[in-house]
């Protein structure tokens, strides 16, 4: 996919706000350093999220809050989100490699322990899908670990269709490969 093919013209990717229903996908800001620093203690998102630091302290969640986040949407290449419903952080998504990858851009989630099974992954991945394919992305898409059942639910509820297995694509914190299940959104679907 071409640079070109998402059109942000007008678009100022650093105070950028993808409102949904119920919640605002909005850019991080200090006072997300603290829950991000609660949410990324639990082991079902440490399961799965194999990139984050271990241990994970507070100024892991201020680097990724302060640093990372806002580094994204400033250089263009990302739109990384802090997660709010009524006022609340309740988790964090983003839509990465906005300017290139033979995919086209890429979204991943994960919500906090204490505001899950609510929809507000599946309705954030929605919003972020809905926001890019506006703008002319052909597709976006997302991986789940194979073994990640409740992502897989996540993706289905907000309009990806499973397109396969992409077999060790995953790096683990031990040296190892897993393999990931592909999801796909394009226009129309
Ligand atoms: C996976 C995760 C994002 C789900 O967030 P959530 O806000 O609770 O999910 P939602 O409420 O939007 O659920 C959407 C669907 O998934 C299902 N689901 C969510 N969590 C589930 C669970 N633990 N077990 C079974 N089903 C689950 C819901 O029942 C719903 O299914 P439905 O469409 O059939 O009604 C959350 O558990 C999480 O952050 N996990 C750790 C990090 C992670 O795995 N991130 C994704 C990496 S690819």
């Amino acid at each position: 996919m071409s640079p070109a093919a998402l059109d942000l013209t007008g678009v100022d990717l650093t105070t950028e706000v993808v409102p949904t229903a119920r919640l605002l996908l909005r850019p991080m800001r200090e006072d997300d350093v603290d829950p991000v620093f609660r949410a990324c203690q639990d082991p079902t998102t440490r399961r799965w999220l194999t990139a984050l630091p271990s241990p994970y302290t507070r100024d892991s969640a201020a680097d990724f809050v302060l640093r990372v986040a806002p580094g994204g949407r400033a250089a263009g290449t990302d739109l990384g989100c802090a997660i709010e419903a009524d006022g609340v952080f309740v988790g964090a998504c983003g839509l990465h490699h906005l300017t290139g990858g033979r995919l086209g851009p890429e979204i991943g989630y994960w919500i906090a322990p204490w505001a899950r099974l609510r929809g507000y992954a599946a309705e954030a991945a929605a919003g972020l899908a809905g926001w890019a394919l506006a703008r002319g992305a052909p597709r976006v898409h997302l991986f789940t670990d194979v073994a990640n059942t409740p992502s897989q639910a996540v993706a289905r509820r907000a309009g990806f269709t499973e397109e396969g297995v992409v077999r060790r694509c995953l790096d683990y914190p031990d040296g190892t490969h897993g393999d990931a299940v592909l999801f796909g959104r394009v226009a129309g679907d």
